[in-house]
């Protein structure tokens, strides 16, 4: 069953430059119990698409900082027809909604105890007592594999490591039952076996609670293959390639989704040829898109007429998998 869904997501931001194109008309969806993985490089829209979604960016309108146009279609009702202050989106956020956030430092109170933080936010959105807040609060740092979780309650964010901090903030995320976890390069931050372990806890506890949906927004293609179900390619604020891991893996078919898997260390790859594959060049100003597709300069696979039609649009490759190129139909 299809949980969330969006249509023709636009997010434009106002600068004394002009305005920023971040989110360019992105359409997705994310069924119940699913692990889609969010992929791109850095300025691809990825952060601004979820915070479009959940409406963290603030006020939006005419004259305003950005706007934002589409539909968010969650529970039978679309989310961008609340203003983000409504009690209906705060509601959302935090209760069935939750983001875990790359540095956990913004999002912990420093001055605040771990168990405290926790508790608090048990109370406020499960309307719990203070007691069965605590034994709850407990009961998630223990979930998360936080090893002697009383007695941890009371240390402060700076008394855990990077990774135990994530558990923390993963307890958080998990503690009011959400429908949806949106985990934005939360694990940039650690080494890659904490990064690793984290991840697979992540995924063990969403698994578990079935009805859970996971989005792991990511600059990393070789993060998410053991983790997605189904992965969307974003590039220039676009989707170019979307479809499960192992259509995207096994049969790529977008130069950028091609590029992108080159850039993934590989363990049979042999030492004289160590040295990792770089897409060249750099993606367009997003304040002045090209008309013709946004990776053509940097395509080693484009021809002259790529360089003459509009962009192109998605185009079914095969049953749920995409891809927005001219030249997807070849290997
Ligand atoms: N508050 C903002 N004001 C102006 N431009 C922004 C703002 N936030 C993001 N952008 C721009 O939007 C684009 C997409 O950014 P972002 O969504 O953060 O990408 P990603 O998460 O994929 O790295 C970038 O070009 C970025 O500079
Ligand atoms: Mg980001």
């Amino acid at each position: 069953m299809e949980l969330l869904k969006v249509e023709n997501l636009v997010t434009e931001f106002n600068t004394d430059y002009g305005k920023v194109k971040a989110v360019g008309g992105v359409s997705f969806y994310i069924n119940e119990g699913e692990i889609v993985g969010f992929v791109g490089e850095s300025g691809s829209g990825k952060s601004t698409i979820m915070l479009s979604v959940m409406q963290l960016l603030g006020d939006s309108g005419k004259g305003k900082h950005h706007t934002i146009s589409g539909i968010v279609s969650f529970e039978g009702e679309n989310l961008l027809d609340y203003d983000y202050k409504s009690s209906k989106m705060c509601k959302i956020r935090g209760g069935k909604i939750s983001m875990i956030f790359q540095e956990p430092m913004t999002s912990l109170n420093p001055t605040m105890k771990i168990g405290d933080q926790l508790t608090e936010m048990l109370r406020l959105h499960l309307n719990l007592d203070k007691a069965s807040a605590k034994a709850k609060a407990i009961e998630l740092l223990d979930l998360v594999k936080i090893p002697n979780a009383a007695a941890r309650f009371n240390d402060y964010p700076h008394n855990f490591s990077g990774g135990m901090r994530q558990r923390v903030m993963i307890a958080m995320a998990i503690s009011c039952s959400p429908r949806i976890i949106i985990a934005d390069e939360f694990t940039t931050a650690l080494d890659v076996t904490t990064q690793a372990q984290v991840l697979t806890e992540l995924r063990n506890l969403v698994k578990g609670l079935q009805k859970t949906s996971l989005i792991i927004v990511t600059h990393n293609l070789g993060l998410i293959a053991r983790y997605s179900d189904r992965i969307y390619v974003l590039y220039a604020g676009k989707i170019v390639e979307t479809g499960t891991t192992k259509q995207i893996f096994g049969d790529p078919r977008h130069p950028y989704t091609k590029g992108l898997l080159a850039c993934v260390p590989r363990l049979d790859q042999s030492a004289s040829d160590k040295r990792l594959y770089t897409i060249p060049g750099y993606p367009p100003d997003l304040l002045n898109l090209p008309q013709h597709c946004s990776f053509y300069e940097r395509c080693e696979f484009a021809d002259k007429e790529c360089g003459q039609k509009k962009s192109p649009e998605l185009k079914v490759v095969c049953e749920e998998h995409m891809a927005a190129c001219y030249l997807c139909a070849e290997k």
